[in-house]
């Protein structure tokens, strides 16, 4: 498979402090067609490596090194104005809470419009056409009605499709979801991804999918990477992955993961917090929680090593 983007040495922090990044030297590929996952626990930087990958860091943030590599271009040397070029309409994103990326006072035909209006040279009948069209592939009932109404006359699982349509509008080359069915409930997580994955073979579209949801990457992603305090710790293939995670980390994660099937089975949970900035444990970061740390856990720092093509682990007691 063709490499889409290749992201290397990403490194992320508040104003250029670069002692408490949150970012740490974050490196990987998005495969042209492939669904990507990033997985890990809340606050470990997913939304952050999106939002550096889309040029929508928060403004006391700043991206202190690294590339990001899209179609042959470092994207992060563009201008504001060349990044807008292309967010919309080569690279796309969606967001976990659709009803406040969507602006409460202009109608879905509105909003959508915008996307045209700044990306191609449609008039007006012609944005119309379009918009009815990218409804339709978000399979919404009555599109052309839709295009009147206003976020808040939508249920969530709709709103989520609008912003969906907005995203494809363009036939973007790569489309990150970040969370983008938790605020949903279980039957529309399952139509929303199902969509998701029907629009990807449609287009050949690139999907990086950020979720929490083991269950999610099981079913919708070919690669993972498990993000832990600000680093990549493990990657691979999802089957992989899932039979033998190599991280410990991982391997708390897929223990903690409900099975299908057993309800009522009693589930693991890792023990204590993610660590804050400000109190980074010497040695590997995972130090603090992990059942398998000896010495050299606490004293130095694990890089993340390539044991096989595409199969990345950060760990001195890898569990082979
Ligand atoms: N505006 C901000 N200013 C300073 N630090 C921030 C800001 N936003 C996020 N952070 C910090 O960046 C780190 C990574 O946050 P991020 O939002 O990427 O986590 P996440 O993996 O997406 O978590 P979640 O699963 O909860 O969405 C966290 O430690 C967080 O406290
Ligand atoms: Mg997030």
């Amino acid at each position: 498979m063709t490499t889409l983007m290749e992201i290397k040495d990403l490194k992320v922090g508040p104003d250029n402090n670069q002692i408490n990044s949150i970012l740490d030297n974050i490196s990987f590929q998005v495969k042209q067609g492939e669904t990507l996952a990033v997985v890990g626990e809340s606050g470990c930087g997913k939304s952050m490596t999106a939002l550096s990958i889309m040029g929508l860091l928060p403004q006391n943030i700043k991206l202190s090194s690294g590339s990001i590599i899209f179609d042959g271009k470092d994207l992060t040397s563009f201008t504001t104005k060349k990044m807008n070029q292309i967010r919309g309409k080569d690279m796309a994103m969606i967001f976990q809470e659709p009803l406040t990326s969507l602006n409460p006072s202009f109608t879905i035909g509105n909003q959508i419009a915008e996307v045209f209006k700044y990306h191609t040279n449609y008039n007006a009948a012609e944005i119309k056409k379009r918009s009815i069209e990218v409804l339709q592939k978000v399979k919404i009932p009555d599109p052309e009605e839709k295009l009147k109404a206003y976020p808040h006359e939508l249920s969530g699982g709709m709103r989520q499709r609008v912003m969906i349509a907005m995203a494809l509008a363009c036939n973007p080359k790569i489309l990150i979801a970040d969370e983008p069915t938790t605020a949903l409930d279980v039957t529309i997580q399952a139509q929303i991804l199902d969509l998701i994955l029907e629009l990807q073979k449609d287009f050949n579209m690139s999907v990086v999918m950020i979720t929490h949801d083991l269950g999610v990457v099981a079913e919708t992603c070919q690669r993972a990477i498990v993000m832990y305090a600000g680093q990549i710790v493990e990657e691979g293939k999802v089957e992989d992955i899932f039979e033998q995670p190599l991280h410990p980390y991982t391997r708390g994660l897929m223990l903690s993961a409900p099975r299908l099937g057993s309800p009522k089975e009693k589930l693991h949970v890792i023990d204590g917090m993610v660590p804050d900035r400000e109190n980074m444990p010497k040695g590997c970061r995972f130090n603090p929680r992990c059942e398998f740390a000896t010495d050299k856990c606490f004293e130095s720092e694990p890089k993340l090593e390539e044991i096989q093509e595409g199969r990345r682990v950060r760990c001195w007691n890898k569990l082979l």
